[in-house]
């Protein structure tokens, strides 16, 4: 008997790592299949001696099973995922997450905020169905007021409407918190307006109020000169033309230097090289009394801007529609800028 030839065998197996599915198919065929080595050696059997018979048959049988067990390892190998589609680089970077984007009024929004926190301001909401007296008796608007008129107001009831304006949010601070007072309020407001590219439904506004002890014009003035040289630039300036709102005493409406020509004039400007940001003045003493605040001891300034007009000014865009028409191409713009 071959003891060698054996070992030869034993070892062969022993040593097989396949490195195709075709190599595990050849590694049977040659050991296993029906005209391979096995086959040979069992056909060999009725040559040997009738003694030594038994123990070549083990022999046999014990190879026979190492390469059956050999090849029950390896059969499914080169079945698993990698090898599905072998022509994947699974080192290949992954495709970037489609992040999406702030829409411009939450940037600008988030802009004005941030100036005005860094000022000392802090943040105050107000319900958006508001009644009669904080958005408009509170603020010294006269009962036959043009704005309380049905073509301004979204009335609910007799009573209630959706605010036309942030301001109603300063009564509230007012009427629950005692000076010194520094806060802003941003939100949604809504007027009951024809939709056109310079008018809508529904806009947004912030609001600010300063009340404490001894709180002058000038202080409104230095305040806004700030905010609009952090919004726009520090070479910006401003002025305050006298106006007229129920609840300031003096009001004032602030341009601020148009920050596409510097000045100069331009189409954005109309040419005066000013564009009108925001509405101000005094806090109107009626108003301090009419929310608690004593009128002899505390003075105050108080403004209100539309978000829309300045991110319309800031980003050129002409039409306010666009805003809330969820059109991807206009959003993506801003992808990265917050
Ligand atoms: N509430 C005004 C509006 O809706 C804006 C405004 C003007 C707010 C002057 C103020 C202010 O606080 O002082 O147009």
């Amino acid at each position: 008997m071959n003891t060698e030839k054996f070992e030869k065998l034993l070892n062969e197996i022993g040593d097989f790592i396949p490195e195709t599915k075709e190599s595990i198919e050849s590694f049977r065929i040659k050991f296993l299949g029906k005209k391979g080595v096995l086959t040979d050696l069992f056909a060999q059997m009725k040559d040997i001696e009738p003694a030594l018979r038994k123990e070549f048959g083990q022999r046999v049988n014990e190879i026979k099973q190492h390469a059956e067990a050999k090849l029950e390892t390896w059969r499914n190998k080169f079945d698993d995922a990698t090898t599905v589609a072998p022509n994947i680089d699974l080192s290949l970077p992954a495709e970037p997450l489609r992040l999406g984007s702030a829409h411009p009024l939450t940037i600008v929004r988030q802009q004005i905020i941030d100036i005005f926190i860094r000022m000392g301001y802090t943040l105050s909401e107000g319900p958006e169905i508001e009644d009669d007296w904080h958005n408009f008796s509170a603020l010294n608007f006269p009962p036959n007021h043009p704005a309380r008129d049905m073509q301004d107001t979204f009335f609910i009831s007799d009573t209630m409407a959706l605010r036309t304006h942030t301001s109603s949010v300063q009564v509230r601070v007012m009427e629950n918190k005692q000076p010194p007072i520094r806060t802003i309020s941003p939100g949604r407001v809504y007027r009951n307006e024809a939709i056109s590219a310079r008018a809508h439904c529904f806009f947004h506004q912030v609001e600010g109020l300063y009340i404490d002890e001894g709180v002058s014009f000038a202080d409104m003035k230095q305040t806004l000169l700030h905010f609009a040289q952090e919004m726009f630039g520090a070479q910006s300036n401003i002025r305050l033309r006298a106006s007229y709102f129920p609840f300031t005493e003096p009001s004032a409406e602030m341009d601020v230097t148009c920050f596409i020509c510097n000045g100069k004039g331009c189409n954005i400007c109309k040419g005066s090289g000013w564009v009108e940001i925001l509405g101000c003045g005094m806090v109107d003493p009626a108003v301090l009394t009419n929310c608690g605040i004593d009128a002899e001891k505390y003075t105050g300034f108080a403004f209100g801007m539309g978000i829309e007009r300045i991110t319309m000014l800031k980003y050129q865009i002409k039409d306010l529609r666009i805003f809330s028409e969820n059109n991807v191409r206009f959003l993506q713009q801003f992808s990265g800028m917050n």
